[in-house]
Order: C-alpha cells, then structure tokens, then sequence
C-alpha cells in the first residue's frame, strides 16, 4: 500500500462569535476521517484558522469598542477549549489576518489579473451619509416592494418570501445609523468566471469522476444552466470592497479590499504555509517520515491531495470561485470537496442569530463526555449532504446501549477474572475463540474502509454486529458460572482472554471516533498504540495487563435535561454578582452593577396572560405555558416554576413576560420569553418562587417599564 499524502481542512469559521454545535459537527467529521488516515499509515496535514476579515465583524468590533484585530484575537483565545474538549487535533490553526495570508492573497490576485480575468466595473450601491461607508445588503432594511412589511432586510422579505435588490425597497434605511442611504457610484473589481475559459475549466473541473459527490454535480449543474434567453449561467464575482473594511488591500487600487471570500479560502493556504514554516510539518508526532518539502513544493506536489470539509451552505464558494481562483493563478486544484449537511436539534433548523441549539461548552461543563458526542454523531453521519439530527433521547439510547451496553461491557465481564484468578495474565485462546477473533481481524480493513469512505454511520453498525457476536460468546459461555467450578479454569481463563483480545481489535475500529477511550485501553491492556496494522497482532499468553478500571460512565438523562435548560427563572445563586466585601445582601445577594436607562430599556416587558399551563412530561422543574402578549398568536414559554405551582393556580392569571429575549430551544420545544419570578439567592435556606402579578386593570401586551 502507498502512503498517501493529504492536505485537509474544515471551512474557516468566522471569528464574530463562539463554535456553536454545527461547527463542532464539522470539525469531529473530519477529525475522525483524518484519524482514520493516520491509524491507516497515510501523512496528513490537517488546519484550520479563523475568517477574521468582513463587514459584519469591523461593525461588531466597532460595537465592543475593540479594534477588529483585538476582537477576532480575542475569539480565537476562546477556540482551544472547544477543539481540545472535542478531541479534535487540528495540526495548527491560524488566522487569515495573518501575513500568509495578505501576502498569497495578493500573490494570487495579480496572478489572476495576469491572466486577464480582472475587470474593473463601477456600479451603483447604497451609501450611509453618516457612517460614511457602503452598505453591504443585510444592512440596509426597509419596507418590503410586495407586501409593504416593515423592517426587511436588503435582499428578501421574511414575510411574504420575496426576492429583491435593496434598491427596490420602500423608504430604505441603514440599519446601522437609521440615515436614508444614497446611491453612489463605486468602481468594483470583478473576477471574470463568465468568461470561456473559466466555464469550461470548471465544467470539466466539476465533472471529474469522483471528485464531488453526485448530489453536489447536480446543483452545480443548475448553477450552470442558463435558460431559454441565454440568463442564467456562472456570472462575474465582485471580489472588492470599499474602504472602511476589514480585509486585505488590493494591490495598486488605494482604498479597495479584497471581499472576505477572496481572501477566506486562501486561508487554507496560508494556515498550512504558516504550519510549515514553523517547522512542524516536518517533524510531527504522526508523521511516519519526515517532509522534507517547502510549503510551495508541498502544495505543487501532484502527489498530495488536498481536501475540503465544509457545510452544504458554502458549496459554490468551494466548487466554483475556489477550484478557478486556484486554477487560473498557475496553482493546483483541490482534490476532493466533501459536503456535509446540516445539524438540527430535535428536528428544529439551529439558528445563529437566534441562539438555539446546543452550547459546546455547557455540554463540557455539565460533565458530558465529549466521546459520546463524537459517537453520536458517527452513528448519524454519512457521506451524503443529509441533515443529521440531535435527538436527546436518541441520544442517551445509543450511548447507553450500545456503546456502553455492547462495547465497554465486554472489558467490564472479562477483566476482573482475569486480575483476580490468572495474576493479570492472557492465556491460551482455543479455536472457537480463533474462529470469533479471525472474523473481526478480516472485518478490520472494511471497518477502516468504511471510515475511510465517510460511511461512517455504517462503521458504527458493523462494529456494533460485530460486539453482539463478542457478547454472545460471553453469553454463550458464561464466564460466572465457569469461575464457580475450579476444574473449569482453564476453560476460564479461555474465554476471558478471547473476550480481552476481541475488545482490542474492537477498540482499533473505533480508535478514529473515540481517542481518549482508545488510549486508555491501551493502557489497561498494556500494549503499543493500536493502528489498524497491529491490531490483527493478538497479545498472545502469558501478556500482562493492567487491572481494569471503569472506562466509560453511562449518561445519566438528567445531564441532557440540564444541556436544554433554560437558565432559571431568578437569579440563580451562580449567576449572581460576587458581593463585594461588607456590601449588604437583600434576598441573598448584593445588588448587580449600575446600567443606564437606555440599558433598561432593551428589556421589553409585556403583560401577559397565562391562558393555558400544564406539566412537562420528563421534567420535573418545568411548566409548560402558554401566553398571551396580545399580539394576535400565543407564545410558548417553559419555566422552571413547577416546584412552585400546580398549572391549575397559574391559568387565566397575569403574570410578566420578557418578550424580547431570544429564543431558546430546549429539549421539549422553543421557549419565546421568560416569565418574572422573585427567589432567594440560596434556595436551600429560603425555598420558594412567587410568580409576579400586576394590580387589577393590566391588560395583555401593555409595557412594563
Ligand atoms: N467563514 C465561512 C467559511 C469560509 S471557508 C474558506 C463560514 N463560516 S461559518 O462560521 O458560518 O461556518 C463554518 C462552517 O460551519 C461551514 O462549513 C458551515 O456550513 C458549517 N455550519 C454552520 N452551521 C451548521 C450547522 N447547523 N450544521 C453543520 N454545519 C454548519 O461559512
Ligand atoms: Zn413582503
């Protein structure tokens, strides 16, 4: 077998925010497909960075009063504690503000300007006066052109779907300084891909058998068709933006920057340059054999392959600009592009901006192990552009029965027999252990083959197949009864060992999706590092191993409760402020720091009716309401009250509601708002939770303020 030499990266996230679930869902597919490529020998190269650059993260620096390089460097301090927590081993991560960056950006550009595939066009865009900038689409908002809703951004109506140009708007506003924009003129640059040879390149580019999945052709195919009247088709890419931005110059344009998704994928580029030049490709602890290369031989090396892993979402960017970008400045083309599909919580679409979901690190900090995740979500992937979803209850069955159930059990049965009747040492394994051991050897290759081919949900059945049979074995021979007849020992220590040596074979199948596991029974096993070569190697009699210790814990469905739950309806004791020394402490806690009216004010507080309320079957802290704000539809809010009230004392009463906080998706369903409740900062010494109620004569709707 030749060692095959890879190049992979994840898509670079922005750097406005934290890692959400569909980020850390990206980065355990590929971490598990770059695992499996060690475990089978290949060298890999594997990095990531952050997309620091773009309007939407200049606007939020300038919002936290930080410069955009101190706003993304301090994003990028938080990445660690998500990708170490995941066990996910990015080779390095960079930035694409980084002066790699700027500098192969630009190299690139005036390739591509070279080869005559730069155009420079003015045209007209929307100017805000007061802030003195363009206005990129989503920030510019106004009365939908169809059905006159107010308050839709630039480019669709979330009301009645349309599809429209700011410009078509009615009475158009800056979302960012209220003003009235004007149309000014501008000259863009723009990368030709309409032109022929862009067209045929990436046409015969996308159509290489193998290289994107076949629903990913399809789509590309209707990007490239035109209809009847010749529209349609691949047009050009304005690739610039005017000053103020927070991007890379475009070399002899003053005052113009390359779009954030010019410079974004050269990122790839300049995190695997960085990578090398820090000296690490060369001598990496998975690197079988040194790369002597320099970055530049490495990536023009018709050896190496290089591979994206990205969400379906940013597809064209990745098959069409990328793959051209690359081509026509005289650079290798990406090998592979895998798309994946996107995550979705008990069914429901995660929003951003929203904040719904599932926080990666609440889950850590809950005590959740990140391996259950990892499985999980093995269990659900595959190599198509299929959605994957987080059930929590799905969830807690798959870990708990058959990763707990089928695989770690086999350790758990066999072990102790071994320690406590044979000193620790394997023995003699007879041919019907041989026969079970033989057939997980030869499933070996096509587990990893499957991983390999990001079938990675049908890796997890056969390995799971294979357990059962383990199990059965066990079942069959009963290693309890063996041990209470002494002229049996042998027979024991048999069927023990067969056990032992099946859950190694079984644990280098699953070494790509649970590391940390792996490593720790190579430990209780005392042997080598397992790979997918020497795990057909048995340990043989008379191997010593270490007593056994627990490897996994079940999930305890309460955890998952916990992960959905909403923050609690009052001031929980670890949300308070710390008291400072000697300041008095009403109601078990000082008071928070000062805020300004206008702070207040961003809480909206409505009146609400509770017009229905009932228990949450599989919570014991949750109620159920359902309210009325007076806005022509109900609201669902669960509170954590149920302690408190019987739904029978709550419905037809007035209550408070904070009707813009945003909503949360929890395991039972989206909350939308959170009802008023005073509580004792120590719950224990001063239980009880009392609901707030307005004076007669409130009405549904009516601000509190
Ligand atoms: N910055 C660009 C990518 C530039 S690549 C040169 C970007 N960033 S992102 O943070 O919005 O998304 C990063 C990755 O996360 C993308 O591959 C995207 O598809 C993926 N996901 C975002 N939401 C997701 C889910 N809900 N589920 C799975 N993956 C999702 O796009
Ligand atoms: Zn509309």
């Amino acid at each position: 077998m030749s060692k095959r030499r890879l190049f992979v990266t994840t898509a670079l996230p922005y750097a406005n925010g934290h890692f959400h679930i569909g980020h850390i869902m990206e980065y355990i597919q590929a971490d598990v497909w770059v695992r499996t490529q060690r475990l089978l020998g290949h060298e890999v190269h594997f990095v990531g960075a952050d997309d620091a650059h773009g309007a939407p993260i200049m606007i939020a620096a300038e919002k936290a009063g930080k410069t955009p390089q101190q706003f993304v460097a301090d994003i990028a301090a938080g990445r660690a504690a998500y990708l170490d927590g995941f066990h996910i081993r990015f080779d390095n991560w960079h930035s694409t503000d980084a002066p790699e960056n700027h500098e192969l950006a630009q190299a690139i550009y005036r390739a591509l300007q070279a080869a005559g595939l730069i155009e420079r066009r003015t045209i007209e865009q929307f100017y805000d006066p007061v802030k003195g900038m363009f206005l990129p689409d989503r920030y510019i908002k106004g009365q939908c052109p169809r059905c006159g809703a107010p308050d839709q951004y630039g480019d669709a109506c979330e009301a009645c779907g349309a599809v429209y140009t700011p410009t078509e708007l009615r009475n158009p506003y800056s979302a960012l300084s209220g003003a009235t924009p004007e149309l000014r003129q501008s000259e863009h640059f723009f990368f030709k891909l309409s032109d022929p040879r862009c067209v045929q390149f990436l046409e015969e580019w996308t159509s290489a058998p193998g290289r994107l999945q076949p629903e990913v052709v399809n789509k590309i195919r209707e990007w490239f068709a035109k209809d009847k009247d010749g529209r349609g088709g691949l047009g050009d890419w304005d690739i610039s933006r005017d000053a103020p931005y927070f991007g890379i110059e475009i070399p002899d344009a003053p005052g113009k920057y390359f779009y954030v998704w010019l410079d974004a994928p050269i990122g790839y580029l300049a995190s695997l340059k960085n990578h090398f030049d820090k000296g690490q490709a060369a001598n990496h602890w998975h690197a079988p054999s040194r790369t002597t290369q320099t970055f530049e031989e490495f990536v023009a090396d018709p050896a190496v392959e290089q591979i994206h892993f990205i969400g379906k979402d940013i597809t064209y960017f990745h098959t069409l600009f990328w793959p051209a970008m690359l081509h026509f400045s005289g650079r290798k083309t990406p090998t592979h592009v895998f798309v994946h599909g996107f995550i979705t919580v008990s069914g429901e679409k995660m929003s951003k901006s929203r904040g719904t979901g599932i926080d990666p690190l609440r889950y850590l900090r809950l005590g959740l192990n990140p391996e259950w995740l990892r499985y999980y979500l093995a269990a659900k992937l595959n190599p198509r552009v299929e959605d994957v979803d987080f059930n929590p209850d799905d969830f807690v069955a798959r870990v708990n029965s058959d990763l707990i159930g089928k695989y770690v059990n086999i350790a758990s049965r066999a072990a102790g027999f071994i320690t406590r009747r044979f000193e620790g040492r394997l023995g003699a394994v007879s041919p019907d252990g041989e026969a079970l051991l033989d057939a997980l050897q030869t499933a070996l290759p096509a587990v990893a083959e499957l991983w390999a081919e990001r079938e990675y949900g049908k890796a997890v059945r056969e390995v799971m197949a294979l357990a059962d049979r383990v199990n059965a074995y066990v079942d069959q021979n009963k290693p309890w009864e063996l041990a209470k007849q002494p002229e049996l020992a042998a027979r024991l220590h048999d069927v023990c060992t067969t056990c032992l040596e099946a859950f190694r074979i079984l644990t280098a199948m699953l070494k790509p999706v649970l590391p940390a596991t792996a490593e720790r029974v190579e430990a209780f096993l005392r042997c080598a590092p397992l790979d997918f070569a020497n795990a057909a190697q048995p340990l043989g009699a008379g191997h010593a191993i270490a007593p056994y210790e627990h490897l996994m814990q079940r999930v305890d469905p309460k955890l998952l409760e916990a992960l959905f739950e909403p923050p609690a309806p009052a001031a929980a004791p670890d949300a308070a402020t710390p008291a400072a020394e000697g300041a008095p402490q009403p109601g078990g806690e000082a008071i928070a720091p000062t805020i300004t009216i206008d702070d207040f004010a961003k809480v909206d507080l409505r009146i609400a009716r509770i017009v229905a309320c009932e228990r949450v079957e599989g919570s014991t802290k949750l109620l159920r309401l359902t309210l009325d704000v007076g806005e022509g539809r109900t609201r669902n809010v669960f509170s954590g009250i149920a302690s408190a009230y019987a739904p029978e004392q709550l419905i037809g009463k007035l209550t408070v509601l904070v009707a813009n906080l945003a909503p949360r998706k929890m395991k039972f369903g989206v909350s939308e708002g959170m009802v008023l409740a005073a509580s004792h900062a120590d719950g224990q010494a001063h239980p009880g939770l009392f609901i707030l109620e307005p004076h007669a004569g409130a009405e549904p709707g009516m601000r509190v303020r």
